[in-house]
C-alpha cells in the first residue's frame, strides 16, 4: 500500500529531482503538489510546479501557497537556481488550474482515507497557516519530514546559522516544530554528505528522455553557493535526500531530540536549536546525522532512468 504523500515545495532544481523521485516510485502516492515562494517568488515555484506535474504525466492536484512569509520580506535564491527556478531549463507552460494551496493541504489531508506524510522542502509559510486556519486538520498529518536546518558544524547556507528554508520564514518554522506533529528534520549536516553529479546517475543520463535531459541540465547548472563542489563530487542534492528518507528510512540514520527553531536572534535567527542535553522538553524530531550516499545515489539512478524509460514510451510517471 503506497503511503499518501503532500510534496510542499519551491522549485527550485533540486526540487524537481525530489518531485521526480517521488513520481517514480511506488513506495508513496502522491496526493498533491503545493508550491510556496522560496528559492524563486511564487509566480515562477507555482507554474514550475505545474510545468513539473504535466512533464511527469501526474493526474494530482497542484496548488499555488504563499507568496511571502508570515511576516517577513520575501527572500529568494535566484543566483543558485537561476531566474527562471530551473536554472533557465525552459519546460511547456502548464494549463493546470492551479487550486489555493493551503485550501488544496487541507482538503486532501481531511479526504485522505490514510494519514499523510507532508514532504516540506522548501520554506515552511504554508505548513504554519495550515496549522493555524486548520489546526484539528494539521494534527491528522503522519510526519512532517522536512529538508531544513542544520546541525553541529553544518548549520547554514543562507547566514552561517541558518539554513535557506528556515531562513526564508523562521516564524512559520518555529510554529511547525512546537505544532506536536512527529517531524524528521533532514537538514544540511546531512545533504551536504548526499552529493551528487551526472557521473552519479550514469543509467538516466544514457537513458536520454526527458527526465534524464532535464536532470543533466540541472545538475549542470546548480550553484549551491555555501557548497561549491567541483564537479568531481557532484551538488548536494537536499530536497531529493528527504524524499528519499520516505522512500527507505535506512537512507539516513536519525537522532530523537528536542529542536526549537531560533526566530529573534540577532546573529541566530533560521537556526535549528538543537538540544543534546534534553533539558527543554520532549523531544520532537528525528534529526538526520548519517546519510548511505551510495544507496541514495543508488536509488536516484534506478529510479529516475525507469521513470524516464517510461516517459519516452509515452506514458507517465
Ligand atoms: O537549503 C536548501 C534548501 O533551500 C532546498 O530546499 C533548496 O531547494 C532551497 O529551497
Ligand atoms: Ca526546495
Amino acid at each position: 500500500m503506497p503511503r499518501p504523500i503532500i510534496i510542499d515545495t519551491d522549485p527550485g532544481i533540486d526540487d524537481a529531482l525530489a518531485i521526480m523521485l517521488a513520481a517514480a516510485s511506488p513506495e508513496v502516492e502522491i496526493l498533491g503538489i503545493v508550491a510556496v515562494a522560496g528559492n524563486v517568488g511564487i509566480e515562477r515555484t507555482a507554474p514550475n510546479a505545474a510545468a513539473l506535474a504535466d512533464l511527469l504525466g501526474l493526474e494530482c492536484p497542484v496548488g499555488r501557497g504563499a507568496a511571502a512569509p508570515l511576516w517577513r520580506e520575501a527572500t529568494y535564491a535566484p543566483q543558485v537556481h537561476g531566474e527562471n527556478g530551473f536554472g533557465g531549463y525552459e519546460l511547456p507552460v502548464s494549463n493546470r488550474t492551479l487550486e489555493p494551496g493551503v485550501p488544496l493541504l487541507a482538503r486532501l489531508i481531511e479526504e485522505s482515507a490514510e494519514p499523510v506524510t507532508v514532504v516540506a522542502i522548501g520554506p515552511l509559510t504554508n505548513i504554519a497557516m495550515l496549522m493555524v486556519e486548520h489546526p484539528k486538520t494539521a494534527r491528522r498529518i503522519e510526519r512532517i519530514v522536512i529538508m531544513g536546518g542544520g546541525a553541529l558544524r553544518d548549520q547554514g547556507n543562507a547566514t552561517p546559522t541558518a539554513e535557506f528554508n528556515i531562513f526564508v520564514d523562521p516564524d512559520a518554522a518555529a510554529k511547525v516544530f512546537a505544532f506536536g506533529v512527529p517531524i524528521t528534520m533532514v537538514g544540511l549536516n546531512a545533504t551536504h554528505q548526499a552529493l551528487v553529479g551526472a557521473q552519479h546517475l550514469p543509467d538516466l543520463m544514457a537513458s536520454g528522455g526527458p527526465a534524464a535531459r532535464m536532470v543533466a541540465h540541472l545538475l549542470g547548472s546548480y550553484s549551491d553557493d555555501a557548497n561549491a563542489e567541483t564537479a568531481e563530487t557532484g551538488m548536494a542534492q537536499h530536497d531529493s535526500l528527504a524524499l528519499a528518507a520516505v522512500l527507505d528510512p535506512a537512507i539516513i540514520t536519525t537522532e530523537h531530540l528536542f529542536v526549537d527553531v531560533e526566530n529573534t536572534g540577532r546573529r541566530t535567527t533560521g537556526m535549528t536549536v538543537i538540544d543534546y542535553l534534553g533539558r527543554w522538553g520532549a523531544p520532537n524530531c528525528d534529526v538526520a546525522f548519517g546519510v548511505d550516499v551510495e544507496r541514495f545515489r543508488a536509488l536516484l539512478n534506478t529510479r529516475l532512468t525507469e521513470l524516464d524509460a517510461r516517459l519516452v514510451a509515452g506514458a507517465g510517471a
